[in-house]
This record gives C-alpha cells, sequence and structure tokens, in this order.
C-alpha cells in the first residue's frame, strides 16, 4: 500500500462472514487498481466514532451491515432520499469535505439483478408479492414501486409488521397475512422471499404454488443455499427464477464506483469467485 492506494471496507459485527471482501477484491484485480477493501469489526458502540474517523484513516467509504445499517441514519451528514425513505443505510461515501453521505443500494442491488437475470423484466407487468417484512423486504418493497409495480402485496407472518411497512412507504402496498401466502400468488408477475425461511439452519419456505401462473418470476434472496426449496419447486413447474446472489453482488456496484472509480460489472468469473473458496 502507498499513498495513493484508496481504502474501502465493511464493517459489520460480527464481520467474519461477510462476502463483500471477496466482491470487491474481485473487482480490484480484475480492474488493477491501486484499492483495499477490508472487513472491519466495529462494535455497535463504537461506530459513530469509526464512521467520524473515516477521514483521517484515509478510507473513501465503507459499507454496513449487520447491525449497523438503522444506527447509521444518525451518524452520517446526509442520507439519500432512498436511505431516508427506507430507513437503512448501506453505503457510506466519505466526500472531499470529509462529510459523510450515506446510501442505501440494496433495492438497486435487487433491481439490477432481476433485470440481468431475467430478459426484459419489467416491474410494472403486474402485480408483485414479498414474502416477509423487514429490513430487506423493506428495500424492495420500496425499489418496486418507486419502478412501478401496480400493486405490492407484502405478505407476513406478523401482519402488523407488514402493515408498519406499507404504511411507512409510499407506493401501491397491500398487507396480506401468512395463512393466505397461497392465495396472493394468484394473477402475480413476480414473487420474493425476503424471510429467513429456506435458509441453512431453518425451515423450509411452506407455501401452495398452484395459483403461481407460470410466467410469474420467483426470487429468493436467501443466497445460502443457492438453490433454496422455493426455486426448485418453481423451476419444477416452469417458473423462470433468480437465485438470491446477484442482489448481494448488484447492491455493491455504486459504492465500488463512488469509492474506486470505475463501474463494475457482475459476470460469472465474479459469481464463481464469491462463491468459491480460493483466494
Ligand atoms: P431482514 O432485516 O434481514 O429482512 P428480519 O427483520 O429478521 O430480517 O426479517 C425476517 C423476516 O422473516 C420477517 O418478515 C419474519 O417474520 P416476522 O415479521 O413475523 O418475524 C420472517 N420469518 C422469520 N421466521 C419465520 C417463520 N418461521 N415463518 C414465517 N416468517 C418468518
Amino acid at each position: 500500500m502507498n499513498a495513493t492506494t484508496i481504502k474501502a471496507g465493511v464493517m459489520g459485527w460480527p464481520i467474519s462472514h461477510s462476502r463483500s471482501p471477496r466482491l470487491h477484491g474481485y473487482w480490484l484485480a480484475r480492474y488493477g487498481i491501486d484499492g483495499t477493501y477490508e472487513a472491519l469489526a466495529v462494535a455497535p458502540e463504537d461506530l459513530a466514532e469509526q464512521l467520524g474517523s473515516l477521514r483521517d484513516q484515509g478510507f473513501a467509504g465503507v459499507n454496513l451491515t449487520v447491525p449497523h445499517k438503522k444506527a447509521a441514519l444518525a451518524v452520517v451528514t446526509s442520507l439519500s432520499p432512498t436511505a431516508r425513505a427506507i430507513g437503512a443505510v448501506n453505503t457510506v461515501v466519505v466526500g472531499a469535505d470529509g462529510k459523510l453521505e450515506g446510501d442505501n443500494t440494496d433495492g438497486f442491488g435487487f433491481l439490477e439483478n432481476l433485470r440481468q437475470d431475467t430478459a426484459g423484466w419489467r416491474a410494472d407487468t403486474g402485480p408483485a408479492v414479498v414474502l416477509g417484512a423487514g429490513g430487506a423486504a423493506r428495500a424492495i418493497c420500496h425499489a418496486l414501486a418507486e419502478a412501478g409495480a401496480p400493486e405490492i402485496r407484502i405478505v407476513n407472518r406478523t401482519l402488523t409488521r407488514a402493515e408498519a411497512l406499507a404504511g411507512d412507504l409510499i407506493g401501491p402496498l397491500m398487507p396480506w397475512s401468512w395463512d393466505d401466502r397461497g392465495t396472493a400468488l394468484a394473477g402475480i408477475a413476480l414473487v420474493v422471499n425476503t424471510t429467513t425461511l429456506g435458509m441453512v439452519g431453518q425451515d423450509p419456505l411452506d407455501i401452495d404454488l398452484a395459483s403461481l401462473p407460470t410466467e410469474a418470476v420467483v426470487n429468493d434472496i436467501v443466497y445460502a443455499p443457492l438453490e433454496t426449496p422455493l426455486l426448485v419447486a418453481a423451476a419444477a413447474r416452469g417458473n423462470p427464477v433468480v437465485d438470491g446472489l446477484g442482489m448481494l453482488l448488484h447492491q455493491a456496484r455504486p459504492g465500488f464506483e463512488a469509492w474506486f472509480g470505475r463501474s463494475p460489472e457482475v459476470t460469472a468469473g465474479l459469481r464463481a469467485h464469491v462463491l468459491g473458496s480460493e483466494p
């Protein structure tokens, strides 16, 4: 590293599981950029101080992951309209004046992944079902609403959380109860699982796909495993399926471009590298 090396990283607690260093490391090597991207273990009580000292430590910016995304709202100098609407920050850019600009690129990553993986996909094709009402669902609902989805059915185990999410965002958002998850699939163009169901160590997502149109795109944001029981069942009945790794890869693009000055590409080589264990 020398004086011109551009520094970035990801702050989380814990941070060892993060795939972001592999992802950004691949792009840095691929494009021959003099930069580093580090995993930064930052305890919740240290977040404000660590963000505040980014400039002095020579960082161009950072990504934020669990548990810092909401807490950062009160620390950064300015928020993008998207970060403000979603209520979470996942990308911080240190401005020339040392100010911290907070953005949220999760919804961008979600949309770009669908656009890349399913030729010609458009949000305005028909209603969408979002399973879950946590932080990921919030970013996805916001993105779908902005992209012109005519109706967004938020189906969640705890109905009050679906209602709160529908009330917080602007758009055609409808809360649905978990018991009606099979019925909610009728006439839709897209269903996205944002719950933890189907993840390694969790129960599978139990949902009856009988009402789902066969043209509807099925997307699971769970990426461990890559082929969740939902995606396997959907593919078996002929639905186009999109796995969850792409959202992670695409959400990283705006930060990389802001820090390192190069618009990076999501390619098969990147996917293989992020999934693999070789250095
Ligand atoms: P994130 O911020 O990553 O989206 P989260 O806020 O923990 O994660 O949200 C997890 C989602 O999975 C929630 O919608 C949760 O439903 P509740 O709001 O009812 O908690 C959903 N979820 C988790 N376990 C579930 C289960 N066994 N059955 C149905 N939904 C479940």
